[in-house]
This record gives C-alpha cells, structure tokens and sequence, in this order.
C-alpha cells in the first residue's frame, strides 16, 4: 500500500510566498495580453475556439504528450495528429512536415519541464504552412528565451498557474500577437472560490506551513470534514468536487468550464507572489538534484545542464528500470510525476519510440520553492537509496 506523499509534490503556501520582488522575472504573462483562465487544458481550448477551429480540422501534436492536451482537441472537434520527437525532446519537424494535409490548421508546442523548445524554427515553420501555433507554456509560467518572455513565439502561449504557485487552479491564455481582442472570460462562482482558498490553506496545513497557527486550522479542517461527511450522505442537487481534486495531475476534462476564470484568491497569490524568489529557488533545487541524482546508477537527468532563463517544473530523470522503481517511491511516499504515463490510444504504436520510452522511464521528481532543505534532502536520499537497491537486485 503506497502512503501519502510525505513531502509537497506542489507548492504550498506560507508566508515567504510573497515578499518584495524588486527585480521581478519574465513570466507568460509579460508576453503579451492575457486571460486568466482555470486550467491549461482549458486554456488551448479556449485558444482553439478562439481561433475557429473545428471538427473536419487536424493539430499537429507532438507523440510525447498528456490527455490535457489532447482533450482540447477532441472537444474542438478537430482530430490529433501526432509526429515524433527527437531524444533531446526537441519537435522534430521534419516529421512534424510529413504529417501535413490541406486541414491541418494548428500545431502545439509544449516546453517540456520547462525546457524551451526552439522557438523561432517552430514559428518559421508555422508560417510556413499557415499554423496557429499555440505555445505550451503549462511547464513553464516562468522563463525567458531568445530575449523574449516564454509564450512570446506562440500565436496564443498558454499557462498553467498551479503547477507553479500555491493556489488550487488558475491557468491563462496568452496572445503577443493581438489574437486575444474581444475575447473575454465568465467569473469563477462565489462557493468554488471558497472552495478552491480553502484546498490551497488546506495542503498548507496538511504540510503544516501556517506556524502556530497550524493546529487551530487542522481543527477547523476536522470539523468542517466531519460535517461535509454528514452532508454528503444527503447530497444536494448539485455536490461540489472533492478537495484538492486538481492537485498532482490532470483529472478529466469539463468544456462547459473552458471561459471560467480563475478565482479571485488564485488571481491575487499569482499577483503578488515573488517570481525571482521563485525562479532564484526553483533553479537551486533543480541543480542540487542534479548534481545528487546524475552519477547514481541506473539513471540519468534527462537533461544535461540547465540553460539560464529557464524555470524548471520539476526535476526529469530517466530510470532504467521503472516497474521496479516506480512502486518503491509510491511505498516510501515519495512524490513523484509521470508526465505522459498514458498516451493517446489513437496514436499508431511505434510512430515515436523515444515518447514510447520517455512514457515508461522519465519520472519527475518536485524541485519548487516551497521544499524545505530537510524535505528535499530527504526525498534525495530516499530516490538514492532506492535507486542503488534496485541496481544492486539487477
Ligand atoms: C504539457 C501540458 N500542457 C497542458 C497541460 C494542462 O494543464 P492543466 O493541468 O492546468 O489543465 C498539462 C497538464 O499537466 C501539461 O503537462
């Protein structure tokens, strides 16, 4: 039986979430007009219908992907066409080219864990062919490429504000290039901005980051638990989501909720979070990981360095020997992302060995700004030693 993950796979609230950020850091939403929105696979959506498309169209998707962005497309109504990657996970578009017919009307272009792609080569050939070009920026909000804030390059960037601040949901969409004219979003229900505050100070309590104050909100978690309980064997008409539905991957997707905004708590904690202190510690775990992970056997970073302006969303390592390992870290409550454990079905088996590989092997380990030094010590060891034994087993 695997046991709760012991330390925040996500980031949690406290108070050093904000703080004076004189600097400030390039973020998508610095690339141009933007809308908040609920999730990013909302937000391509939201993108998708922005700009027309619609069933009896084609988008290019690269083979290494998640359901969320594949849902969007299916929802448009328009159909997934997937091309290979290369190991360095870099579009190839020579492919990406082969795949091409008279529907084809947009590609999607993810910065896997927050690694750039090659951006000005993806809008040239975007260009080229008359693409939309919607630019994945769900791995990372924060960042900058070519001189130019991340979701520059895209016709719509799209952002995933969860995966990189202390809230609940949030996302938004991008547009640098004046697409977003006349568009506009619906306000999140007062009862689900309750609810989405609530999870964000919940998971904070859970890790216990509110100080004194801590046992005073565990309590008022108990009581409120205990009477949803009650209620809950007598539904009303319309029942709530579970608490902390959105944390730790994509749960389903919904396209009545594809113009819900953010809510109104989200919007202010990613307004007024310090992004250089984000950035400054998010990069700082990520190379002690590095540097603790990279020589173990059985293993390597997936990749070699980490380029300046970018922001990672976690740590990628490849791991030689998965099915052992993978049950190991879920039993010591290790946190840990499968980012495209599960592939489209519609995708042709073979058509990307190296996405077919990555969907088994990479595993994610957090690296974000809110894992204390003794958390991230630990969860370094424990993947050490689990990795070591694994080896040693053959
Ligand atoms: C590359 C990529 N794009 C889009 C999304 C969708 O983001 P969200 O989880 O906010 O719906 C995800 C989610 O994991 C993702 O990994």
């Amino acid at each position: 039986m695997s046991l709760p993950e012991k330390i925040p796979k996500n980031p949690v609230l406290s108070c050093q979430s904000f703080g004076r950020d004189e600097r400030g850091y390039p973020s998508v939403l610095d690339a141009g007009e933007f809308l908040f929105l609920n999730r990013g696979s909302l937000a391509i959506a939201f993108a998708l219908k922005h700009v027309g498309i619609a069933g009896g169209d084609e988008v290019l998707i690269p083979a290494y992907h998640c359901m969320a962005m594949v849902e969007p497309v299916l929802w448009s109504g328009a159909k997934p066409v997937f091309f290979r990657i290369s190991e360095s996970t870099r579009l190839d578009l020579e492919d990406a080219g082969l795949r091409l017919s008279s529907r084809s009307r947009a590609l999607i272009a993810p910065h896997y864990f927050g690694f750039h792609q090659d951006m000005p080569e993806i809008r040239a050939f975007c260009d080229r062919h008359h693409l939309v070009l919607i630019e994945d920026c769900a791995h990372a909000f924060l960042g900058e490429t070519g001189g130019h804030p991340v979701g520059y390059y895209g016709d719509y960037a799209i952002g995933s504000a969860w995966k990189f601040f202390p809230v609940d949901e949030g996302a938004c969409v991008v547009s640098s290039k004046g697409r977003l004219a006349g568009a506009s979003t619906e306000p999140m229900g007062l009862f689900s901005g309750i609810k989405s505050f609530v999870n964000t100070l919940e998971y904070a309590v859970e890790y216990r980051r509110m100080g004194w104050l801590n046992p005073v909100f565990r309590l008022a978690f108990r009581l409120k638990d205990g009477l949803w309980k009650s209620v809950k064997q007598n539904p009303p008409a319309s029942t709530p989501p579970d608490k902390n539905e959105n944390r730790g991957g994509h749960t389903g997707f919904d396209g009545s909720r594809v113009t819900q905004s953010i809510s109104r708590s989200s919007r202010m904690i990613v307004s007024a979070a310090s992004k250089s202190r984000m950035a400054k510690r998010r990069r700082e775990n990520y190379l002690k990981l590095q540097s603790r992970l990279g020589p173990l056997p059985g293993c390597r970073p997936l990749f070699g360095s980490l380029p300046e302006g970018v922001v990672p969303h976690v740590f990628p390592l490849l791991v030689d020997n998965p099915e052992k390992v993978f049950p190991r870290l879920k039993e010591e409550g290790v946190p840990v992302i499968r980012f495209g454990e599960y592939l489209s079905l519609d995708m042709e088996k073979g058509l990307c060995r190296v996405s077919e590989d990555y969907s088994r092997r990479v595993f994610q380990f957090p690296c974000h700004q809110d894992l204390k030094s003794e958390e991230l010590e630990w969860m370094m060891n424990r993947i050490a030693n689990i990795l070591e034994s694994a080896q040693a087993q053959g």
